[in-house]
């Protein structure tokens, strides 16, 4: 074939497309239960569902409840929860005692979903907002400032709390500097070489919390979280993080909000070896909900879309609320 008549060629990558067959064969990326992870709220009480008005179809669930439900998710596959409590008014305090309380409500869930469940993995969130009176992620001194390294010493004693209760996953979600290191000296000298940390390593400060806070009722007091989250225009400070974490020792990373930090995502990814993820929080969540509701969208087929969105972009596991709504969907996937 001489040059010419090869250039004449023309190019049909639509063949691929013909037919669900085919597309099944060229498809790139997949999803399947065991790449989600699924939050839960947990309250005190016995037998308690409470919905959640601002994230449809999902709710409050006593530690009863929560087994149960875990063990629903566990039979379709999903492989692993993140445990969020409501912690009660007066249990918070400045100093967030209760988060490091051996027998607080996250400590209870734990131990009673690693008895009843030992194959799920639980993942706790290792920050003080649930904990403290002012609802921030750390300690907060006069001026109101997050004091960095006396935070440090409470996330330890959490993360080491959590670890006693048998938890699988810590996952730093309060973005203070240094707290991966000082975490993993801790657990490895103590005794938890194998519980391992996922740290939240891009956490933006974001809009897209909203209806989270609500669930949990952690709404602030004063300020916001813009002096330790991350700042949505910047991308390359988000790699430095990256880089900080694998150095001190994280064994998987997170981003977070998800679809609109895609490329924040897709970069990182490209940096490191470590296991990546992404959090499709709860506002994306709730938005896609209440389209649903009005009659605008499919929450299904948008859920789906999304989160394979997740995959193309590089996720390796991807924190969401929607399994409930995809998992019946997944082993027919036709798109
Ligand atoms: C707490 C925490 C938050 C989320 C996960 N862990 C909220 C925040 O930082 O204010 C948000 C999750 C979501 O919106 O789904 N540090």
């Amino acid at each position: 074939m001489n040059e010419s008549s090869s250039s004449n060629i023309l190019k049909r990558p639509r063949r691929n497309r013909q037919s669900s067959a085919i597309r099944s064969l060229t498809r790139e990326s997949i999803l399947i239960p065991s790449d989600l992870i699924v939050p839960l709220f947990v309250i005190e009480g016995k037998n308690k569902k409470e919905p959640i008005p601002s994230m449809p179809d999902i709710y409050r669930l006593s530690i009863d409840l929560l087994l149960k439900s875990a063990e629903k998710l566990h039979k379709q596959g999903i492989q692993a929860i993140a445990l969020y409590p409501v912690i009660k008014k007066d249990k918070k305090n400045d100093r967030a005692s209760e988060s490091y309380n051996s027998n607080s409500l996250v400590s209870r869930a734990i131990k009673a979903l690693k008895t009843a469940l030992p194959s799920l993995c639980v993942i706790a969130d290792i920050a003080l907002d649930p904990f403290t009176s002012h609802g921030h992620d750390g300690l907060v001194n006069e001026f109101h400032e997050i004091d960095n390294d006396l935070t440090l010493d409470i996330l330890v004693r959490q993360a080491l709390c959590y670890s006693s209760a048998g938890v699988d996953i810590v996952a730093p979600s309060e973005m203070m500097d240094g707290r991966i290191k000082r975490i993993r000296e801790h657990l490895d000298s103590s005794g938890f070489k194998n519980t391992a940390i996922c740290s939240y390593t891009a956490k933006y400060a974001s809009s897209f919390y909203g209806p989270f806070r609500q669930a949990l009722n952690t709404s602030l007091s004063f300020g916001d979280k813009k002096t330790y989250q991350l700042d949505p225009s910047n991308h390359n400070e988000a790699i430095r993080e990256a880089q900080l974490d694998e150095e001190e020792g994280a064994d998987m990373l997170l981003v977070k909000p998800g679809l609109p930090y895609l490329d924040v995502l897709y970069s990182i990814k490209k940096q490191t070896t470590l296991p990546i993820g992404a959090y499709h929080v709860s506002g994306e969540y709730s938005m896609v909900m209440a389209a649903h509701q009005q009659g605008y969208i499919d929450c299904q087929q948008t859920f789906l879309e999304s989160l394979i969105c997740f995959k193309r972009a590089g996720a390796d596991f991807i924190f969401t609320y929607a399994a409930n709504h995809i998992l019946p969907l997944l082993n027919i996937q036709a798109m």
